[in-house]
C-alpha cells in the first residue's frame, strides 16, 4: 500500500491506496464520488474523465481510467461532483447541457461535460469543428452528438458574454463538510453503488 494525498473537489483525502489501482476506481470505491463512470476498458470511450492539476498547477481533462492513484498524488482533481458553484449553481456547461437536451441516459454525460470544461478553458471560442474534435475522446451512443455541440456552443457563449471562465468555482461549503478530518467519507456517504469490486 502506498500513501497518497489528493485534493478532490476541492477536498483534501489521505489514503492508502494499492500502486496499481486506477484513479477512476479511487475516485469511486474509496471516495464515493461516483458521477465519474466507466464505460470501456481500453480508454477510449471518455467516461472517466475528470480535470487534473498538471505539474504546472494548471487543470487538464485526463482519462481516470488511464492514470494510477498513485499518479496522482499531490494533485488537484474536479470531478463533475465538484463542478457546480458555490450554492449550487450549475456550471455553464451543465446549464446548456439541460437546455439544449444534450444527454439522453447520462452515462457519457459527466466525462463529456469534463472534456468540454477543459475544452472551454483552452479555447473559449471554438468552431463546431473544434468543438467535435475536442470531444473526440468521448463516446455518446444516445445523442448523436448534434445536441452535444450545440450546447458547448451556447456554454461558450454563454461563458464569453458573462465575462464567466469555464474552470470550475471553488468547492462549495457542504462539500467542504462532507469530508472528514482524516479525508475520506464516513461509511454512511458512501453510496451503494460504489461497492467495491475486484480491479482488473
Ligand atoms: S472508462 Fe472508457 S476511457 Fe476511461
Ligand atoms: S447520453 Fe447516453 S451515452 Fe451519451
Amino acid at each position: 500500500m502506498t500513501r497518497i494525498s489528493l485534493r478532490v473537489d476541492g477536498v483534501r483525502y489521505d489514503d492508502d491506496v494499492e500502486p496499481r489501482t486506477l484513479l477512476v476506481h479511487h475516485l469511486r470505491e474509496q471516495l464515493g464520488k461516483v458521477g465519474t463512470v466507466v464505460g470501456c476498458d481500453t480508454s477510449n470511450c471518455g467516461a472517466c474523465t475528470v480535470l487534473m492539476s498538471g505539474p504546472d498547477g494548471k487543470p487538464v481533462g485526463v482519462k481516470s481510467c488511464t492514470v494510477l492513484a498513485v499518479q496522482a498524488d499531490g494533485r488537484d482533481i474536479t470531478t463533475i461532483e465538484g463542478l457546480s458553484g458555490p450554492d449550487n449553481t450549475l456550471h455553464p456547461v451543465q446549464r446548456s447541457f439541460h437546455e439544449r437536451h444534450a444527454l439522453q441516459c447520462g452515462y457519457c454525460t459527466p466525462g463529456m461535460i469534463m472534456a468540454a470544461v477543459d475544452l472551454l478553458s483552452e479555447n473559449p471560442d471554438p468552431t463546431d469543428t473544434e468543438i467535435r474534435e475536442g470531444l473526440e475522446g468521448n463516446l455518446c451512443r444516445c445523442t448523436g452528438y448534434q445536441n452535444i455541440v450545440r450546447a458547448v456552443r451556447d456554454a461558450a457563449s454563454a461563458i464569453r458574454s458573462g465575462g464567466e471562465s469555464a474552470e470550475p468555482a471553488p468547492p462549495t461549503p457542504e462539500a467542504v463538510d462532507a469530508a472528514t478530518p482524516d479525508g475520506g467519507l464516513p461509511p454512511d456517504r458512501v453510496p451503494e453503488e460504489a461497492v467495491p469490486h475486484p480491479v482488473p
